[in-house]
């Protein structure tokens, strides 16, 4: 009975029409942003084929340069390590979902602040661990940079080129050919905001290379000195993107779709090494699935704080509940010759507060 009535239904119904919704329904659901993130979850398991989100420029780039794609697997830790530390003190913590091929979840959906900071810092991620990974002669491709050879000066004279100057302009030129691939076949406000940011992340590791130098001479004199370029520890690009991220820059695109504009009419200046964004910030508060956020409920926040990490603004106005904890610390640590330092183990109690869920309206209890 039931068959036949079906069957009934999709004779009436020309399969066009389930062609046209499918088709609807794979232009309107956002894309979901997996991407070559998910690399850094899959650790020494990278099989290009298997990792969803790669587009075919990258999953080419992937099976040409498997040794290039285990570097950015383990930086794509490094980096996510980063974002975490940058934004520990906030709603939204950059946390990751385990086991998730979009790896931060919706919350990227959107072109918010957000999403420009991740994909600046990740990009950045890219460019730092490849280059590393060149120096340390890890990879067929590249080395230590080979322009950096004989003699050159700076503020305190003249120098040799010599130990292994990092090759950043080769980790930037592949960032850019894998990192760009998947925004380069869209043109929308997406993609150029995207393209905008993997940039600034890119050029934010460059930004802190800088020269360490040995010296040779009569006992340390330093006559003769021989120099290197090198990153920064990326601390320091993490630092500098975060500030960007404070002072985003809102956009809008273009009637033509050729590029962008400043949404506030009265800026001036440039969002040449800016992050921008289109869309405003959810406040993060609640639990919300639609914008990939997590609510607060349940995190630690400082009661004597006025910043993001205070009490009143984590946990938006809903209170903290307040636990006290025993805390183990070392103290009275002596120094023992020769050569340790021997501490005790020491207790105290402090308060732990944390975030007070969301109060539902009763009739909407359902529990
Ligand atoms: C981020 O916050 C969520 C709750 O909002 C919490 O479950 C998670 O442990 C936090 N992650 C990090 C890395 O602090
Ligand atoms: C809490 O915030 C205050 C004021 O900003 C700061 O001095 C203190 O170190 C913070 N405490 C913790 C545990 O982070």
């Amino acid at each position: 009975m039931a068959t036949g009535s079906r069957n009934g239904i999709l004779s009436r119904h020309p399969s066009r029409i389930y062609f046209t919704f499918i088709l609807l329904l794979l232009i309107f659901t956002p894309r979901a942003d997996s991407s070559w993130w998910y690399i850094g979850a899959l650790g020494a398991r990278v099989i290009c084929d298997n990792i969803p989100g790669l587009v075919n420029k990258q999953r080419q780039l992937c099976q040409r340069h498997p040794d290039l794609m285990q570097s950015i697997g383990e930086g794509a830790k490094e980096w996510i390590r980063e974002c975490q530390h940058q934004f520990r003190h906030h709603r939204w913590n950059c946390s990751t979902l385990d086991r998730d091929h979009t790896v931060f979840g919706r919350v990227m959906l959107h072109s918010s602040r957000e999403a420009a900071f991740v994909y600046a810092i990740s990009s950045a991620g890219v460019v730092y661990a490849i280059t590393r990974a060149c120096s340390q002669g890890e990879l067929k491709i590249c080395s230590c940079d080979a322009h950096k050879r004989g003699r050159a000066r700076d503020d305190k004279g003249d120098f040799d080129w010599g130990g292994c100057s990092d090759n950043i302009n080769y980790g930037i030129k592949f960032a850019k050919a894998f990192v760009d691939a998947r925004e380069r076949m869209v043109k929308d406000a997406r993609a150029m905001m995207n393209l905008h940011n993997n940039r600034c992340g890119r050029m934010a590791v460059k930004r802190f290379m800088k020269l360490e130098c040995k010296c040779h001479g009569v006992s340390g004199s330093c006559a003769l000195r021989t120099c290197w370029l090198a990153m920064s520890d990326f601390r320091r690009t993490g630092d500098y993107l975060r500030k960007k991220y404070n002072t985003a820059i809102e956009v809008t695109m273009n009637q033509d779709g050729t590029g962008f504009m400043v949404a506030d009419k009265d800026f001036k200046g440039t969002t040449k090494n800016e992050l921008v964004y289109v869309e405003n910030s959810p406040d993060y508060c609640l639990m919300d699935r639609a914008a990939g956020s997590l609510g607060t409920a349940g995190r630690v926040c400082n009661k004597s704080s006025r910043g993001t990490d205070g009490c009143e603004v984590m946990c938006c106005g809903r209170g903290y509940d307040t636990m006290r904890v025993k805390r183990v610390t070392k103290c009275e640590c002596k120094f023992k010759w020769c050569c340790a330092v021997e501490c005790k183990d020491c207790e105290d109690m402090v308060d732990v507060h944390t975030c007070k869920p969301h109060k539902r309206p009763d009739w909407l209890d359902l529990t």
